[in-house]
């Protein structure tokens, strides 16, 4: 039984399938709301609703969900619903397309990273905005979730950035994949975008190939020309885990007052490369006394994301609405 879901103080509604979850449901009827992981971790999905009731998952993080709201991607409608979101738009029909896009190269770029470049057929061009992400659909039907770490101007080709998990269905064959063989994606997917009408300074902060979709924002703002004034912190483990540092180079230069930090967890090696000694919060917090009128751009995995969003918008006075975040959460896509 559908019941319809309306977005309070709008005349926007959508149905939505007993069972069904309440994001779903609203993208499929082509309306986005903030959304990264879909599996109740990163708790971007989090709103009010305003009035009926809801069944939520029991897996929903409890630490994801603010106070007076429900995660999106982990509830289901009782009956008719209105809900708050803190932000929603139409998405344009068909914006999302499918492709059987061919490898043309594939590096290793760490021990535990492979670079994907992938071509789309002639003639055909994907459209998406710096930070999406895309589906590759894997022969059983289970799909999987990558970045692009190109910018969107660079639209026949599309470049991942694949960190190898132990026994990853998909990414055990990714070191295997040659020139020449088809990959099917599906894109553009996501709400981790940059704000184009704002010129407020920029933190970016990336853990491992949270990377991808930083690089692709920051190709795109020196296609741009921007001006904004612009700190990247990457952090790692181990030095191996920086593995694009000509990426970064070319931004010092095109990017008036970049800056770069590397925050590097292993001791010796951040003496020997001169980084910051420790986790990527850490380095946010040790170089930064406000972020007041800042925006911040953040990716990598659950706790790494949630450390940066805390020490962004607790200890330095970050605006918690201008905290934009992509939450990398190994696994089947949802
Ligand atoms: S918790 Fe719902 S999208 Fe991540």
């Amino acid at each position: 039984m559908a019941h319809i879901i309306r977005i309070f103080g709008t005349d926007a509604q959508f149905p939505c399938d007993s069972g069904e979850n309440i994001l779903d449901a609203a993208l499929r009827a082509g309306i986005e709301m903030p959304y990264s992981c879909r599996k109740g971790v990163c708790g971007n999905c989090a709103g009010a609703v305003s009035s009926g009731q809801t069944q939520c998952s029991p897996t929903a993080s409890a630490e994801a969900t603010p106070p007076g709201q429900v995660l999106y991607c982990q509830c289901s409608p009782l009956g008719d619903l209105e809900i708050a979101p803190t932000a929603w738009k139409r998405i344009e029909p068909g914006a999302r397309k499918r492709f059987v896009a061919k490898v043309f190269r594939n590096t290793r770029a760490a021990p535990d990273v492979s670079i994907l470049h992938l071509r789309l057929p002639t003639g055909q061009r994907a459209k998406f905005s710096a930070g999406q992400y895309l589906q590759v659909t894997l022969p059983d039907g289970s799909k999987r979730s990558y970045s692009m770490a190109n910018p969107p101007h660079e639209s026949d080709t599309l470049q991942l950035h694949i960190r190898h998990v132990a026994d990853g269905q998909f990414t055990q064959i990714v070191p295997d994949l040659a020139p020449g063989d088809s990959l099917e994606v599906e894109l553009p997917y996501g709400h981790f975008e940059l704000n184009e009408a704002s010129e407020a300074p920029m933190l970016c902060v990336a853990g491992g190939t949270g990377f991808a979709p930083v690089k692709s924002l920051l190709d795109d703002l020196v296609r741009k020309k921007s001006q904004r004034q612009v700190t990247l912190v990457w952090g790692s483990r181990d030095l191996a885990g920086i593995y694009l540092p000509e990426a970064v180079q070319r931004w010092r230069k095109s990017l008036p007052g970049m800056h770069f930090i590397m925050a590097i967890e292993d001791p010796a090696q951040a003496q020997a490369a001169g980084a910051f000694q420790g986790r990527a919060d850490a380095a946010v917090k040790a170089n930064f006394q406000s972020l007041a009128g800042y925006e911040a751009y953040c990716c990598g995995a659950p706790p790494m994301v949630a450390a940066v969003r805390a020490a962004c918008t607790q200890a330095l006075g970050l605006e918690p609405s201008q905290f934009f975040s992509d939450v990398f959460v190994p696994g089947p896509a949802a």
